[in-house]
């Protein structure tokens, strides 16, 4: 169980997934510290909690979530290590860093800990994100428990740590090739005259519906496009503009690129 839940690193996503804790658990008690005070000061004041240093939330906390970059883990985790082998209570690191695996996380914080691995995604900020969740060290509880806290930031989804990448690629990455596209969607209604203010919402909410029918149904990407284009029409135009452009192959290679490059951060 995780009476106490700290944070460390309380930037993009270790605040969206604070926020994520406190809509799924209004009495968790929080504990935030991040190098620039600021933002942990910020975010105990918008959840409520305290702020408090990575040695006290190493020292105290039964679920750390460790939210800074890959490249700072092993120092941040080296720094810890005394503390972290001197507790006799049960505690589990939860790491959301792109590329490092959990026996890496062991290895940096130098013990044989309860590891939990994650991948979130930016949207998680908003209830919609998606996180994969590796928890194989967790007990049945723990592992029900910390579904629960990351379900308020959108879909908890177990996976193989040995997938965790190719998911990051897709759904961790993803949000910034969505944003391309949404933009360039929104800049093509503009040319055509739209205001850029609807060119932007209706470009948006048409990107949330389509991956939101997508989703719920039983037919194919290929077979929901085609729905839209009739024979003749003007759907098969832009269809046929894009795939003039390489777009599949571009967008594959975009996913293999970010895919890539989470391996070279091992
Ligand atoms: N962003 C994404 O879409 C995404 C998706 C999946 C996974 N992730 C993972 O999430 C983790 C965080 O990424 P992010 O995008 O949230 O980065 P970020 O916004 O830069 O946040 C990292 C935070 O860590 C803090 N920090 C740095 N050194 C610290 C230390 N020694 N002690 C305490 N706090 C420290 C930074 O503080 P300062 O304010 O002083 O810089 C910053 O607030 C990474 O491991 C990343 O791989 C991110």
């Amino acid at each position: 169980m995780f009476p106490t839940i700290g944070f460390i690193g309380c930037g993009n996503m270790g605040s969206a997934l604070a926020r994520a804790v406190r809509t799924s658990d209004p009495t968790a008690e929080l504990f935030f510290a991040n190098r620039s005070p600021d933002k942990a000061q910020a975010l105990a004041a918008e959840l409520g909690g305290q702020t408090q240093t990575n040695e006290w939330i190493a020292a105290n906390c039964s679920l750390i979530f460790l939210g800074v970059k890959p490249q700072l883990m092993g120092e941040v985790l080296s720094a810890l290590s005394p503390i972290l082998s001197g507790r006799t209570d049960r505690f589990v690191l939860l790491t959301m860093a792109a590329g490092l695996t959990m026996q890496t996380i062991r290895t940096m914080a130098q013990g044989q800990y309860p590891v939990a691995r994650i991948m979130p995604n930016t949207p998680c900020a908003i209830g919609a994100g998606v996180v994969q969740l590796c928890s194989l060290d967790l007990t049945q509880v723990e592992r029900e428990e910390l579904n629960a806290l990351l379900s308020g930031s959108g879909l908890v989804d177990e996976l193989d740590e040995a997938l965790i990448d190719a998911a990051c690629a897709v759904s961790g990455c993803g949000p910034a090739f969505a944003y391309l596209f949404l933009d360039a969607l929104a800049q093509g209604g503009i040319c055509c005259g739209l205001p850029q203010d609807k060119a932007l919402l209706y470009a948006a909410k048409m990107l949330e519906g389509a991956a939101r029918l997508a989703a719920q149904s039983d037919l194919t990407p290929e077979q929901l496009k085609q729905a839209v284009c009739s024979p003749g029409g003007a759907t098969i135009q832009g269809v046929h503009a894009l795939e003039n452009a390489d777009f599949a192959n571009t967008v594959m290679e975009a996913v293999k690129a970010a895919y890539k490059r989470t391996l070279e951060l091992k």
